[in-house]
């Protein structure tokens, strides 16, 4: 058979094979080790004169890659063919889903409570100016009350701008110089909630993080007293855990508060946990937004919202919810 004919045959033979297996079997039909057309082909070449040789042997062997690279565009066809097809009865793919970190549910946990007793959300900035962070909230420099707050300082040029009174920036300590810059800004009677992260510039361990969040309770009017503050927290707690729960106040000190207050709640078969500071608007802190101080009064609370995720979910370390480790968020 010559050489011509063969390629015919094995072209033909190609263009009809429409799977993998019928490739192989006109692969082994012209190539195959054994007994292939062109093989043989191939072989009986030694037995030949130089002058059959030449006339053969060169499309022979041309007719050998090429009969290759076609079987192998055609298995390359169809394997493209089938990853196109598109069979709707299959079932679907699941999409790996993430999870919501356990501050982000918190999070919104807390504000949906507040919100639901019209309390308004209110967000601020992180970098501060050192202003709004200590002195409007009645905690001047040089006042050892400022050792309460391990700060980050942020480096500088000294502004040229008039500004002078704002002071040096940092990364904020507390939300509460939100209810400074929200009290500038707007006229009672309101109620917020400020939640948002703050930096601590102090050591690490199971307790404290660098950075952390806060939420922040400001209510002002003219009559606005510590029951109303009993009553708002309490609502928020049970609310919060879903249980009856047993409240703690104990005087305390914050230079922006007076009287000061700390609360400590008690879940059913627990021990008592400390969860946030609060008390009565400063007067002071009333000056600094140039409110009248004999028409109004209010309570701010603020509280750490990490805290409030271990004691709920039981988390023993604070330095977990900033790991990175995704063991710990899947769990949520
Ligand atoms: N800002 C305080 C802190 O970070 C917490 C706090 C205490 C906020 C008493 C308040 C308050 O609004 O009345 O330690």
């Amino acid at each position: 058979m010559d050489i011509e004919t063969i390629r015919e045959k094995a072209k033909n033979d190609i263009r009809d094979a429409n799977d993998a297996q019928a490739c192989e079997v006109v692969r082994v039909r012209y190539l195959g080790r054994k007994d292939g057309e062109l093989t043989n082909i191939l072989k009986s070449l030694k037995d030949m004169s130089l002058e059959e040789k030449r006339k053969f042997g060169v499309g022979a062997n041309e007719l050998k890659i090429e009969l290759n690279e076609l079987i192998e565009n055609k298995l390359k066809e169809l394997s493209t063919k089938k990853e196109r097809h598109l069979d709707v009865t299959k079932p679907g793919k699941k999409v790996a889903l993430g999870h919501l970190h356990p501050l982000t549910h918190i999070d919104k946990q807390i504000r949906d409570i507040f919100s639901s007793i019209n309390f308004t959300i209110v967000d601020g900035p992180e970098l501060e100016d050192e202003y709004h962070n200590f002195d409007a909230l009645n905690i001047p420099a040089d006042h050892p009350a400022r050792d309460m707050w391990d700060t980050f300082w942020i480096k500088q040029k000294t502004k040229e701008d008039g500004n002078k009174h704002i002071g040096k920036f940092l990364m904020r300590t507390h939300t509460s110089p939100m209810q400074i810059r929200y009290m500038e800004t707007h006229k009672p009677p309101f109620q917020i909630l400020v939640p948002g992260r703050t930096f601590r510039y102090e050591a690490t361990d199971a307790s404290h993080e660098i950075n952390f969040y806060q939420v922040e309770g400001l209510m002002v009017g003219p009559d606005v007293t510590l029951a109303n503050f009993k009553f708002v927290i309490e609502t928020f707690f049970k609310k919060f855990f879903g249980k009856e729960l047993e409240f703690r106040y104990r005087p305390s000190y914050f230079p922006f508060v007076e009287p000061g207050v700390e609360l400590d709640i008690r879940l059913p078969g627990g021990k008592w946990l400390e969860v946030m500071g609060a008390g009565m608007v400063h007067r002071n802190v009333f000056d600094a937004v140039k409110y009248e101080r004999r028409e109004v009064q209010g309570f701010a609370f603020g509280m750490g919202l990490d805290r409030l995720a271990m004691i709920k979910y039981g988390i023993p370390d604070i330095r977990l919810f900033y790991s990175g480790d995704a063991r710990f968020t899947e769990q949520f």
